[in-house]
């Protein structure tokens, strides 16, 4: 009988450590499965209100990101303009464009236009403009080549290895200052050196600081 009794157990705990590491192998995969699935990422045109280029706004026109995006060097918030930037040209030039309907008919109803977010991130990250633009960071290593975009599209996923990539790394990213607004600014061939030059020049914080969770987990 009492070989019966081990035979019993043997085959249970058998049974149970399979269960166990079955679930535990399965469960990794199916949460790598569900975080695929609800974080897909495509680099796609973003309908908008208004098809407003970037192309022809900043490398035909030659207007400055700060014109419209005022406060991307003084806070958090990039910002985006107001119906009445627009209309500080538009209320003098292309006033019959069929396309910019609903710029003058936000202007007359006071009512904002609705632009869809192309950039976004979940409400329990910590991000902020200011200390990247003051720290050397280009617009365009972020948001890609946006002097090229007649629709804005998303061109980086905004995942956390994503930024825990550049915050290991930032010599392989960062430019001299003068060149952060640059959308034809290309990483020179001695990237590394004038990177890490950079990187003391600027006082950038050591990644050991910068990849700490209450950079972005506040
Ligand atoms: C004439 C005004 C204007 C100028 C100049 C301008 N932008 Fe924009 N930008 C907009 C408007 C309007 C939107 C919202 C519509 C859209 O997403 O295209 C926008 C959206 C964006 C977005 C996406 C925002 C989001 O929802 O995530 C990025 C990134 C951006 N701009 C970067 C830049 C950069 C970089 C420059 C300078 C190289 C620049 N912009 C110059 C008007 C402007
Ligand atoms: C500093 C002047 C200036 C400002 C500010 C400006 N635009 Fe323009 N916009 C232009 C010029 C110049 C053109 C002609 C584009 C070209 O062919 O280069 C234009 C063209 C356009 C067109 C295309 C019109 C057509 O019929 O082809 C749209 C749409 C547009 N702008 C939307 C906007 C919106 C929306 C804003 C505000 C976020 C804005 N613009 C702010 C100067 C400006
Ligand atoms: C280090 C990467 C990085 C750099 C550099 C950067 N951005 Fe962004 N940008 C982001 C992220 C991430 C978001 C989404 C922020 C959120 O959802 O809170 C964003 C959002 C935006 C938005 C939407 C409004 C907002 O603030 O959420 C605009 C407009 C924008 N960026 C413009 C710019 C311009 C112009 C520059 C250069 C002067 C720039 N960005 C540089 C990462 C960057
Ligand atoms: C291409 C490089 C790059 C990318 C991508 C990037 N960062 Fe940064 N980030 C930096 C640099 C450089 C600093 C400056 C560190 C310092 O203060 O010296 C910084 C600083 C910060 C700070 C302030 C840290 C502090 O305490 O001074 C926050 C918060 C931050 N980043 C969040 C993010 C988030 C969130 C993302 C992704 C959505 C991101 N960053 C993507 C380069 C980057
Ligand atoms: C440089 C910025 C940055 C740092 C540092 C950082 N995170 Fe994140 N974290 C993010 C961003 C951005 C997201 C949202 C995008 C995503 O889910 O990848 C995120 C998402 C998360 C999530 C949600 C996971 C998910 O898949 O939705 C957890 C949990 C998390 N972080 C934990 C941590 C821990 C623990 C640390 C420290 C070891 C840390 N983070 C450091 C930027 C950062």
């Amino acid at each position: 009988m009492a070989q019966v009794f081990k035979h019993y157990t043997n085959t249970v705990a058998k049974v149970t450590i399979a269960v166990v590491i079955l679930l535990i192998v399965g469960g990794g995969v199916a949460a790598w499965e569900v975080n695929n699935s609800y974080n897909v990422y495509r680099r796609e045109a973003v309908t908008q209100p208004v098809p407003f280029s970037h192309k022809h706004h900043v490398t035909d026109d030659g207007i400055d990101c700060r014109f419209c995006h005022t406060t991307v060097e003084t806070s958090s918030f990039a910002g985006i303009p107001s119906t009445h930037t627009c209309m500080t040209c538009h209320s003098k030039i292309w006033v019959n464009s069929p396309m910019l309907e609903p710029v003058r008919e936000s202007y007359l109803t006071d009512a904002s236009i609705a632009w869809v977010r192309v950039n976004a991130l979940p409400d329990f990250v910590y991000f902020n403009h200011s200390i990247h633009i003051a720290k050397g960071i280009g617009c365009t290593t972020c948001h890609g080549p946006i002097g090229d975009m007649p629709i804005t599209y998303r061109e980086n996923t905004l995942y956390m290895r994503w930024c825990i990539n550049c915050h290991k790394h930032p010599w392989r990213y960062v430019r001299p200052k003068k060149d952060v607004f640059s959308v034809t600014y290309k990483p020179l061939a001695d990237q590394d050196a004038l990177g890490h030059q950079l990187v003391r020049e600027y006082h950038i914080k050591p990644p050991l600081v910068i990849t700490s969770c209450y950079t972005c987990h506040r």
